[in-house]
């Protein structure tokens, strides 16, 4: 589970700092908010949740930590493809975006949840 969330962490990194530098390189900043959000939900809650699962492995072991690292991982892709095609003008695209943060939103609930039932 944590070497899962680090590993996806990385990605989100890797893709969050990519796109910051086309935006600076381009001085086209209208998909800020997404790379800002790839940044801080994607490599830093992400990798964030993976240390304080490896920190705190019963947490880890949890039917919540696994409905916590899917709704995540399903959610948050949605969410930045939803909310890019938003911010370019894909008015259509606010259900998704709609959804996508609902789900990510619930996955840290469950997320709080499950480090308040299981830390001790
Ligand atoms: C090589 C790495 C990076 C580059 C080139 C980069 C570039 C940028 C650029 C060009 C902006 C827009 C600034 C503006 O609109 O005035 C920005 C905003 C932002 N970046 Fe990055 N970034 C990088 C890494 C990161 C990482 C790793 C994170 C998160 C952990 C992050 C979080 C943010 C946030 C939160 C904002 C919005 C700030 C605001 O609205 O005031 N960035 N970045
Ligand atoms: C489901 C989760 C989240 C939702 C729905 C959400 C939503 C939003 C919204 C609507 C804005 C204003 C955007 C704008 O002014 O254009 C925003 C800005 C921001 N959020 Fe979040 N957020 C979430 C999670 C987080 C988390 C976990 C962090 C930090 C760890 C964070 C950091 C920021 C920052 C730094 C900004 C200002 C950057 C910017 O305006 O581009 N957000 N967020």
């Amino acid at each position: 589970m944590s070497i899962r969330l680090l590993k996806l962490a990385a990605l989100y990194l890797v893709v969050a700092i990519t796109l910051g530098l086309g935006m600076g390189m381009t001085e086209k900043f209208t998909l800020a908010p997404v790379h800002a959000h790839l940044g801080v939900l994607g490599w830093v809650t992400l990798a964030l949740a993976g240390l304080i699962y490896t920190h705190y492995p019963q947490a880890a072991g949890t039917r919540l930590a696994q409905v916590h690292f899917w709704l995540h991982n399903l959610g948050l892709p949605v969410f930045m493809g939803g909310l890019a095609l938003f911010l370019l003008g894909n008015t259509w695209a606010g259900p998704l975006l709609g959804i996508g943060s609902t789900v990510v939103w619930l996955s840290l609930v469950l997320f709080a949840v499950n480090l308040w039932r299981s830390l001790r």
